[in-house]
């Protein structure tokens, strides 16, 4: 006789593979079909190749809306848009969650918010990264103000959970509406090109009130956001691209703000590079590019930039000296000489306090003329906008070193992390100038009327120049000082910053006791 238990037991198992089987499907296989004819991935698809193989937990699987309105009484799909849970990447914990087009077009939903916060919630809790990948028509429309509760609820979160956690977001299909607000909070936005976009408000919306006609594409692609706004710092040809830099951008951070990066291991071997003694040119106008000087120091193949053709007159990224872990600010001379303009000083403001948030130190190579001068930048804010550069270095503890290359010019000597605003250890290359501003620039002013009374005015105002050059555009003066720590010659920098790094590696520095600083916003 059989056992009505067993029976009762074996139906059981099966009801669960059924709805283990049902939410694996999401909103369907035409969904799913209609999803890889647009050349994306789904949900799922996207978790499997983020997450090391078999590490993923789904959490929240079976949840489903609660809305009655508009027919969705009758549409019900398990996990309700939104795939969420844990894994490791290379090892280590992370907290995700993937939206999913095919279900409502991946829009967001009381219930489809509640698995996010919880979640972020976990990731606080037990220190490890969020990832988030966007792919959702925005609010649920058929929730209405419940849906716009939700977005708030994870905004809220992004907030609480900035500067404890690392958060990163790959936009893989539409971010539109207050939805941009959330990656906008997080620390990385990749987009994916051609196939995602986030705009405040759409192309229709933007025909209406100012008569713009603009695609989707136009207004908030990749390309745009990566070139003009500056609002994304990556993007990526296609979707597995973009999952691999998500990978590459971890592998340089700490799982929380109270660990450091993992660092990878290193040999001693000869560190001195030659090629950086002839690399800076005779010519103090002539560009040089500083991703040279950059590669000339750090690990083979380890630089990993940010906001790469954004404000590209300064570069920025991350990248390992002796395998730690470093973020690098750079002006770069051979954009737009390397001046500091708004767009320059944000890009580099927000790298910073990251770095210094999650125990990055921050090595600073300068090469800066000042500041950009014009109109469009006073009137748009270069005070306020250049204020943040400065205000970010000056209240970062982490080891902070710099070196000038060439020019470090006026107001830009004091942001770019002198060792007047906590720089820990300052060098300088013979060639090196640091000045109030460059020879013909201050000979002319100092000695106008001198050279206007001259007979010959211009041998005068070169005899001047000549001058100028010779007392202030060195590094000497600021090394009398003490404001340079050490002229070095460039071919040995990379073994001194090995050193002052490993010097500097159990600093302690600690700010005043505060609420929270004011920040020029
Ligand atoms: C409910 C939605 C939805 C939404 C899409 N769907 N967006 N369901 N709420 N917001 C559903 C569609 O009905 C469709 O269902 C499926 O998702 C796929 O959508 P399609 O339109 O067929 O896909 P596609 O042609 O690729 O176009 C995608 C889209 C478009 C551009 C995202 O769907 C769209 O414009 N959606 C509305 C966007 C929007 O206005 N959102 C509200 C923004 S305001 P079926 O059953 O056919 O598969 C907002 C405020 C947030 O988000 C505020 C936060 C503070």
């Amino acid at each position: 006789m059989t056992d009505p238990h067993a029976n009762a037991h074996h139906t059981k198992l099966e009801i669960l593979e059924a709805k283990n089987a049902e939410a694996l499907l999401g909103g369907g296989q035409a969904r799913i079909d209609a999803q890889h004819k647009k050349g994306k991935l789904t949900a799922r698809e996207r978790l499997d190749l983020l997450l090391d193989e078999g590490s993923f937990e789904e959490i929240g699987k079976f949840v489903m809306h609660r809305s009655k309105d508009f027919g969705l009484d009758k549409e019900y799909y398990l996990g309700d848009g939104v795939v969420t849970g844990y894994g490791t990447v290379n090892g280590r914990l992370v907290y995700v969650f993937s939206q999913d087009f095919t279900v409502f077009g991946g829009s967001l939903s009381e219930t489809h918010a509640e698995k996010i916060v919880k979640i972020m919630d976990l990731a606080m809790k037990n220190g490890a990264p969020v990832i988030g990948l966007n792919d959702s028509g925005g609010a649920r429309i058929q929730e209405g103000v419940v849906s716009l509760g939700g977005y708030a609820d994870i905004f809220y979160k992004n907030t609480l959970a900035s500067g404890v956690v690392p958060q990163l977001s790959a936009v893989m299909g539409p971010c539109a509406g207050g939805a941009v607000y959330s990656p906008a909070i997080t620390d990385f936005i990749l987009m994916v090109e051609d196939t995602s976009y986030m705009f405040v408000t759409g192309p229709n919306v933007v025909k209406t009130v100012t008569h713009e006609t603009v695609t989707s594409e136009e207004l908030g692609g990749a390309s745009t956001h990566s070139t003009k706004s500056g609002v994304t710092h990556f993007t990526a040809p296609n979707e597995v691209a973009c999952i691999q830099q998500l990978k590459q951008l971890l592998s340089y951070m700490p799982q929380n703000c109270e660990e450091t990066a993992p660092a990878l291991p290193y040999t001693p071997a000869d560190e001195q590079r030659p090629a950086l003694d002839t690399l800076i040119p005779d010519n103090p106008n002539q560009p040089y590019d500083i991703r040279e000087v950059i590669e000339g120091i750090i690990d083979a193949d380890s630089f990993l930039e940010v906001h790469q053709n954004f404000a590209e007159n300064i570069v920025v990224g991350f990248a390992r000296l002796a395998g730690r872990s470093i973020g690098i600010v750079g002006n770069q001379p051979a954009v737009l000489a390397g001046v500091l303009d708004i767009n320059a000083s944000t890009k580099a403001a927000r790298f910073v306090r990251f770095c210094d948030a999650f125990n990055i130190p921050l090595l600073v190579l300068e090469d800066v003329p000042g500041f950009l001068p014009g109109t469009d930048q006073e009137w748009r804010g270069i005070i306020t906008n250049g204020a943040k550069l400065l205000y970010a270095f000056c209240e970062a503890t982490v080891p902070r070193v710099t070196v000038i290359t060439r020019k470090a010019y006026g107001g830009a000597y004091d942001v770019m992390n002198s060792k007047h605003i906590g720089a820990d250890l300052n060098y300088a290359w013979p060639t090196a100038e640091i000045a109030v501003m460059g020879a013909k620039g201050a000979a002319e002013i100092i000695f106008k009327r001198e050279i206007a009374e001259a007979e010959d005015p211009e041998a005068k105002l070169q005899e001047k120049v000549d001058d100028y050059q010779q007392k202030f555009a060195t590094p000497y003066r600021a090394a009398h000082r003490g404001f340079v720590d050490e002229v070095i010659l460039p071919s040995q920098t990379r073994q001194k910053l090995i050193r002052a790094f490993k010097m500097l590696e159990n600093k302690v520095d600690q700010l005043p006791r505060k609420k929270h600083g004011n920040i020029p916003l």
